[in-house]
């Protein structure tokens, strides 16, 4: 029985992969390094000391991705994270999107229905939360999006309900990611944006390490504590944790069931701020500026739900995830393209 990771040498897939060999899984990995490089793949195998098949495809062309279903017929399950995920570009680029999260989405159900695989773990997002009115945040909150990013992930969620509603011998679950930071402890595996970052934790990383002259913060007026934005931020390897979690329920149960992953706190952004700050032992450089446009004031999860049906909770805090970044980004300067 192996685990088919599609996304596998990505920031979230690395971290997922690394727990799975070291639970025993087999796994096989589905990339086609367009925001990854395929030196992650050879980090997992260094972590573990464990062998996997990996393949360089591109989900939206199903049949080289039949072929990894021919050539690996022990597949009996996935965790899906292929899929582009930036916001702005998602705005700029909607078809590009929809085409290519949908497309490799739907080539990937319909092969897991024809090799009898029919178990999905899926990476969803809180963005399918929209503008949340109160917080914690439950799965059961009223569903919406901002963007054509967040719409393919509700567009997708949408989808794989609907396959198991047609189809009882599915397992679907639905992991709805909050903001995943961090780096696997060996300082081996870690995030890798290409060009300048979008999010938080990689954009402060690059200041530290004075590859971007200061950091400017989005926005100092918002209704809360310090004036800036409140996300949930979560440990990548808490994350890929409840992944390990999620599968294991899959494997008992068969429904559709939906969970957060977060930690139920929220930081600002000048919490992360100071964190890193002692984490990597510097000032950082940062001006408040005008507000992101779309971006919400404060998004944490309840994550009760995890815990109660999967037993999972979070267990490491914003300092070592900071620790973490710090070290991974000391390590590697220039991502994997050292
Ligand atoms: N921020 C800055 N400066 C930056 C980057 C971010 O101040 O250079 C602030 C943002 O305004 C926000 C916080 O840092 O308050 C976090 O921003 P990120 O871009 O890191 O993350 P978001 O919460 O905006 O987005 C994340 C994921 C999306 C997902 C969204 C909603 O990146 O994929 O959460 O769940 F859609």
């Amino acid at each position: 029985m192996s685990v088919l990771i599609t996304g596998g040498a990505g920031f979230i897939g690395s971290h997922t992969a690394v727990e799975f060999l070291e639970a025993g899984y087999d796994i096989v990995v589905a990339d086609n390094f367009s925001n990854s490089s395929p030196k992650a793949l050879e980090r997992i195998k260094e972590i573990t000391g464990k062998e996997f098949r990996s393949y360089e495809v591109d989900l939206c062309d199903k049949a080289a991705l039949e072929k990894v279903f021919v050539e690996n017929p022990e597949i009996d399950s996935a965790i899906h994270f292929a899929g582009l995920k930036a916001v702005g570009e998602s705005v700029a680029l909607p078809g590009k999107y929809y085409y290519n999260n949908l497309v490799s989405t739907l080539n990937l159900v319909e092969l897991l229905a024809k090799y009898n695989a029919k178990r999905i773990v899926f990476s969803s997002s809180a963005t399918v939360y929209g503008m949340p009115k109160t917080v914690p945040i439950r799965e059961d909150f009223p569903l919406s999006t901002t963007n054509p990013y967040g719409e393919t992930k509700l567009m997708i969620e949408r989808i794989l309900s609907d396959v198991y509603n047609a189809d009882k011998e599915w397992s679907v679950s639905i992991l709805r990611y909050f903001n995943p930071i961090g780096a696997h402890k060996s300082g081996l595996i870690g995030e890798n944006p290409r060009g300048i970052p979008n999010n938080l934790l990689p954009y402060i990383a690059k200041v530290a390490l004075g590859q971007l002259p200061c950091l400017s913060v989005f926005g100092g007026d918002y209704d809360t504590k310090d004036g800036t934005g409140v996300r949930d931020y979560i440990h990548v390897v808490d994350l890929a944790k409840a992944h390990l979690k999620a599968l294991g329920r899959a494997e008992k149960v068969k429904s559709v069931e939906i969970f957060n992953v977060g930690t139920g706190v929220g930081y600002s952004v000048l919490d992360i701020v100071h964190a890193y700050e002692k984490a990597a032992g510097i000032k950082l450089n940062y001006k408040i500026v005008d507000r992101r446009p779309g971006d919400i004031a404060i998004c944490y999860a309840d994550p009760t739900k995890a815990y109660e049906v999967l037993g999972w909770k979070a267990e490491y805090g914003i300092e070592e995830m900071c620790a973490d970044t710090v070290n991974w980004t000391k390590k590697n300067p220039k991502g994997y393209d050292d």
